[in-house]
């Protein structure tokens, strides 16, 4: 299959028609996975084994106010060991789901509660931390949405969870999981893209309604490069965060674990449609369609306001922060020789037949001692090199940083930062949460062959 789109397929579902199917297990409720089946591609093809959160692809939509706690019961039906990181919620080290860091696997037919405080409003997600390149690209995803104690007034306030799939012939997952191919290039790269488990989702709208859309890009390895028409606003936070001032929504690039929330109205004329439309290499192509029937208002909302921020720490001077560097190296094209693995150096070539393409500071398993072992409170400034022919979308566990642009200038606070092929990036951050946070590549199958490191905190 290749990527297209097909118009008016199908009927469109409403936003909101995804009711959260709670199944409880005791009195909390449970996020089981398990295989299921979907119908992923055109209603033509057979529907597709997946593996996914209470019988949904996309799993339910976890929605909590800010300052409340989220308490799901994982319950792993799946035929191997699983966890589940909650992308971008600075919770407590014991709740990052991540194997060997944070907690042990879950075995299959066994279960685990998770238990946190959200301090954060915003737009998040959930995945499985274990094999990760495997289970995300089967379907195990979700979005965590955490609302403002005073959300901003919209008519409608939408999630977009987009997933991108390797479908064979006969719409089956395409079983090359973790191949080294993959892992050497741009990841795990699909042929079938989803808006929320639809192949061609929209949603009926009116003109001058606004809304909010939440984008989360939970693909493996695809970056998104997104337009907007008939539709008008500002970019309102990124990977959860609130922007201090609401941005112009250009180009909008979204790495894999990504987030984008946009305050739009619809501007398009009745009877005409607001997409966003995605660029890809041989033109771009809709990605989500808001067909516009009757008026909500006689003229847009105009001027979108910032977000409430978020109680991130402001980072002050980095004249004494603990500094560190990063050297990416590896992949096709790249120059890498040898890595240490699990402390031993390993020719490359042996790297390959271990499935290993990357290293990072010249190690390429999970290192024993970490990157950073910064005090509680610290700020930390990291210079990253990316000395590869790839794009890598770094994400931090547990924090928010900013990146620290060439002049010295802040970014916008983020989770995951795209770092373009050769060339450089810095972020800065106030070290605020203890105990040991991975930092990864979050195109997963790079993350699975070298391109993950961990910092300590406090
Ligand atoms: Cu969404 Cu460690 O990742
Ligand atoms: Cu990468």
């Amino acid at each position: 299959m290749v990527v297209s789109r097909r118009r008016f397929l199908g009927t469109a579902l409403a936003a909101g028609a995804f009711p959260a199917m709670v199944r409880s297990a005791g009195d909390i409720e449970s996020l089981r996975a398990a295989p299921f089946v979907a119908q992923l591609a055109p209603e033509d093809y057979p529907a597709t084994p997946v593996w996914a959160y209470e019988g949904r692809v996309p799993g339910p939509e976890i929605r909590v106010r800010q300052g409340e706690r989220v308490i799901r019961r994982l319950v792993n039906d799946l035929p191997q060991p699983t966890t589940i990181h909650w992308h971008g919620v600075r919770l407590a080290n014991g709740m990052d789901g991540v194997p060997d860091l944070t907690q042990s696997v879950i075995p299959p037919g066994e279960t685990f509660d998770y238990d946190f405080d959200v301090p954060d409003a915003g737009t998040f997600w959930y995945h499985p931390h274990h094999r990760t390149w495997e289970q995300l690209a089967r379907g195990l995803s979700g979005a965590l949405i955490v609302e403002e104690r005073r959300p901003p007034e919209t008519d409608a306030d939408i999630t977009l969870v987009i997933s991108d799939w390797r479908l064979a012939e006969d719409a089956s997952l395409h079983e090359s999981f973790g191949a080294l191919h993959d892992r050497a290039h741009g990841g795990r790269i699909g042929n079938w893209v989803t808006v929320n488990g639809e192949g061609n989702w929209s949603r009926a709208s009116r003109r001058n309604e606004r809304l909010r859309l939440r984008l989360i890009n939970t693909a493996n390895g695809r970056i998104f490069s997104l337009s907007l028409e008939g539709l008008a606003g500002s970019v309102v936070a990124l990977d959860g965060m609130p922007l201090e001032t609401p941005g112009v929504p250009g180009e909008i690039v979204l790495a894999p674990g990504q987030r984008v929330d946009l305050v739009l109205d619809v501007t398009a004329a009745e009877g005409g449609e607001a997409t966003i439309r995605s660029r890809e290499r041989d033109g771009t192509y809709v990605l989500a369609g808001f067909p516009v029937t009757g008026t909500a208002r006689s003229a847009p909302l105009g001027p979108v306001d910032a977000l409430p921020p978020n109680p991130v720490p402001a980072l002050g001077d980095l004249a004494g922060a603990r500094r560190a560097t990063l050297a990416m190296e590896g992949g096709a094209m790249g120059r890498l020789e040898a890595a240490l693995v699990d402390g031993a150096r390993v020719p490359i070539r042996e790297m390959a037949a271990q499935g290993l393409a990357w290293a990072m500071n010249g190690v390429a398993s999970l290192p024993e001692t970490p990157l950073l072992d910064v005090g509680l409170g610290e700020t930390v400034h990291l210079a990253m090199a990316n000395d590869t022919a790839w794009p890598h979308g770094m994400h931090l566990h547990g924090h928010h940083f900013r990146e620290v642009r060439p002049g010295g200038a802040f970014g916008p606070l983020r989770d995951t930062l795209l770092v373009a092929p050769r060339s450089a990036a810095e972020i800065a951050f106030v070290a605020d949460n203890p105990g040991d946070w991975l930092f990864h590549c979050h195109m997963v199958d790079h993350a699975a062959s070298g391109m993950t490191t961990w910092i300590r905190v406090g």
